[in-house]
């Protein structure tokens, strides 16, 4: 393993053994958006070889567009996407990947919008045994609570006073439509990459890599390109091997390899917004926000009862007038 392999990924993949993968980080040729120096892609042949080699519980991460031909949409992403669901993984979900903006922004005289996003088909055999949701999204109303005890209903349809409401907290788990920005310094900062025409981003690698996988286990790119999946694995302590058919790509993917090892020699580690694990940022924040927050509004609102009484009183004495 960790290593760049150059080949027919419907070839290679053969090599590795049954359910031996935990994820497949990957973007296909799509449809004839760009000629890969001319190679073929016999996609039932190599979906089914992933099949194979996936582990139970491991997931297949497909970043697919579809291309427009004759004047409609392919349709192959979805056909794909069924082909998948066909063998027997679970379509678990169906993400965007957004981009802030088109190669072809649309013209006002065109009958088009801009074509700013890709699928990105999250397949799962079985129940993914691993899913590490990012819990990035800052919440408006962190440290808040709904007032008073929720009421649930019993099996008599009877109202039964809840748990106490917790705080909201300061970030939740992120929505399935992902924003990156792409082009230089945003998509990597390994300029070299530049040579290969449809790298995705390395944070779209790296957040599925981190989402769906642990340290120590397997990811695979069978499309590896210039080797951003590759890199955002070893960076994150993966296991990883990626294939192409392009000795050009091969080569920068391995260079792309060397930048990882500098990294990974500095001790790099991905920082979210919130720097905590999910599990247990949960518990400290909700800790955190409602012994400071809720504190805060107990004095609030003893101020008001004491205005309140002040005028009360104010009003007795003034013969119900204030
Ligand atoms: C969309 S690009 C992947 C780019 C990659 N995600 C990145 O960020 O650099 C698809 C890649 O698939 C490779 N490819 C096409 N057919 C292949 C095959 N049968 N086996 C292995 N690689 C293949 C192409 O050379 C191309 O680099």
């Amino acid at each position: 393993m960790n290593k760049i392999v150059h080949g027919n990924c419907a070839e290679e993949l053969n090599k590795l053994e049954d359910g031996s993968v935990d994820a497949f980080i990957t973007s296909p040729p799509y449809d004839e958006l760009r000629d890969y120096n001319g190679y073929s892609f016999p996609f039932e042949e190599i979906a089914t070889q992933m099949y194979k080699k996936l582990a139970k519980g491991g997931v297949i991460v497909w970043v697919v567009g579809d291309a427009v031909l004759k004047g409609s949409e392919t349709g192959s992403s979805f056909r794909q996407a069924i082909f998948f669901q066909e063998l027997g993984l679970n379509i678990h979900d169906t993400m965007i990947y957004e981009k802030n903006g088109s190669s072809f922004p649309a013209r006002r005289t065109g009958n088009r919008y801009s074509q700013v996003f890709e699928y990105m088909f999250v397949f799962s055999k079985g129940k993914p045994k691993t899913a590490n949701l990012i819990c990035d999204k800052p919440n408006k109303w962190s440290g808040w609570t709904t007032f008073g005890k929720g009421t649930n209903r019993d099996k008599n349809g009877k109202l039964i006073a809840g748990k106490g409401r917790k705080p909201t907290p300061e970030f939740s788990p992120r929505h399935n439509v992902w924003k990156f920005n792409t082009g230089k310094a945003y998509t990597t900062k390994d300029d070299f990459a530049f040579e290969h025409p449809a790298m995705f981003p390395e944070s779209l690698a790296e957040d599925h890599v981190m989402t769906w996988t642990n340290p120590g286990d397997l990811v695979v790119d069978p499309f590896v390109g210039a080797g951003t999946t590759t890199k955002m694995a070893a960076i994150n302590g993966r296991r990883w091997l990626g294939i192409d058919i392009s000795e050009e790509y091969v080569e920068i993917a391995v260079k792309r390899m060397l930048v990882a090892s500098q990294m990974i020699t500095d001790r790099y580690e991905r920082k979210y917004a919130t720097t905590t694990p999910a599990s247990t940022n949960d518990k400290l924040t909700h800790k955190d926000i409602s012994s400071m927050k809720k504190k805060d509004m107990v004095d609030k609102m003893l101020e008001w009862q004491k205005e309140l009484i002040e005028l009360r009183k104010q009003k007795k004495t003034n013969g119900g007038k204030i």
